[in-house]
């Protein structure tokens, strides 16, 4: 066992001439079940994972179940409209308590034996418990009897969960992108469509394809011409957030008509800036539109991957006079992902040659994908339980 532990603890060395490096993590990595149990458990059993929009749990009583790293979970908004998250089990016997979206519920009665919780998770009812028509609560201690919160944050049109009780709050998260972010004004963002992409590749090729501008002129021809490579910069503010920004963003609609563009603080300029918020999340901000991208991991070898696509305002997310414009900007994206999903999976393929131990990376070009893998390894590089190269 030499990868892991030492990598864990030690930064890339460039070699000799400076400017290429070996990727820490080995092509192993991209491949193997055992590796995303790791994953699983450090990475994705710890870090804020999105799994709702707001525009979905918009009132109080509005519930929905979802599914974080396997394990189901409850999301719902209180009568107060306080949003709330709670492991979707109930107390008695293990039932899952939630199996459909509902709205105005005051209550989650459980179909088995009709355990009553109130929103709050307080388990104010058990019919029968007592013996016939004896109602009684079980005088076990309320921590056990009612539901187990799941911690929650909202962010923009949002909702993150973290199954970590020690997990930071979101909020420590996103506050290095909220700084830099900070002269937009979001308050209209509003959800138009989504376009989903089902990768035969490991997640981690995904993050690592969209965190280098290297692949731009040879891979994305049309894109380069309004959004051009040279102009791209790899941006780090965090551990948790790496991207690109590019100084020119100017898509070219033909109808005559622009999309309206976020309110930004005067004098300050309109970016076009994309950030993977760790591990799997991913948003963008152009000047008039902005994304919000998803990983679903359906094993070491698929990921299903959700691009979100905001607009400024209701008009320019849903009015037929902005459906051109929408167009233009969807169909940019979509040959742009068309473009990556192929050269993605090509990586995958090529990965499993025996001859292919670990990728050999620009110091310069690919210096944010160090940074993620870096954080991986950070994350389950202390784990022994992993084999060794020797085992290859
Ligand atoms: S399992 Fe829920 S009431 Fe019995
Ligand atoms: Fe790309």
């Amino acid at each position: 066992m030499t990868e892991l532990t030492s990598v864990g603890q030690s930064t890339v060395e460039p070699e000799p001439d400076g400017l290429t490096e070996k990727a820490l993590l080995s092509a192993r990595t991209y491949s193997d079940p055992e590796f995303l149990e790791l994953e699983k458990r450090y990475i994705f059993g710890r870090t804020w994972q999105f799994v709702e929009f707001c525009h979905n749990l918009a009132n109080p009583g509005d519930v929905r179940p979802v599914e974080v790293n396997g394990q189901p979970i409850i999301l719902l908004r209180d009568s107060n409209g306080e949003l709330k998250a709670f492991h979707n089990v109930c107390s008695h016997r293990g039932s899952q308590l939630v199996c459909e979206p509902a709205q105005n519920r005051k209550t989650l009665v459980c179909p088995y034996h009709a355990w009553i919780y109130d929103l709050d998770g307080k388990l104010f009812r058990a019919r029968h418990f007592a013996g016939v028509d004896q109602s009684q609560i079980p005088t076990t201690p309320e921590e056990e009897i009612s539901l187990k919160p799941v911690k929650v944050a909202a962010w923009l049109d949002f909702i993150f969960v973290n199954l970590d009780d020690q997990a930071v709050p979101f909020a420590q998260v996103i506050e290095p992108l909220e700084q830099r972010w900070a002269d937009y004004d979001f308050r209209d963002i509003t959800y138009s469509t989504s376009l989903r992409y089902d990768f035969q590749a490991n997640w981690k090729l995904i993050v690592e394809n969209f965190l280098e501008s290297y692949h731009v002129p040879f891979i994305h021809q049309t894109l380069n011409t309004y959004s051009p490579f040279v102009e791209r910069y790899q941006i780090s503010i965090s551990d948790e957030m790496r991207g690109i920004g590019q100084g020119t963003y100017q898509p070219q609609y033909n109808d005559g008509i622009e999309l309206p563009r976020w309110p930004i603080r005067s004098g300050a300029t309109a970016k076009a800036e994309y950030f993977n918020i760790f591990p799997s999340f991913f948003v963008g901000v152009m000047p008039d539109h902005f994304f919000a991208w998803s990983l679903e991991i359906q094993s070491p070898t698929r990921t299903v991957e959700h691009l979100h696509f905001y607009f400024c305002g209701e008009e320019a997310a849903h009015d037929p006079r902005y459906e051109g414009c929408r167009k233009t900007t969807l169909n940019n994206w979509k040959q742009v992902n068309d473009e990556d999903w192929d050269i993605i999976q090509r990586m995958q393929s090529g990965m499993r040659s025996s001859s292919f131990e670990r990728a050999l990376m620009s110091h310069k070009m690919e210096r944010n994908i160090n940074g993620f893998q870096q954080r991986v390894l950070g994350a389950v590089g202390h784990d022994h339980t992993y084999g060794s190269e020797g085992d290859r």
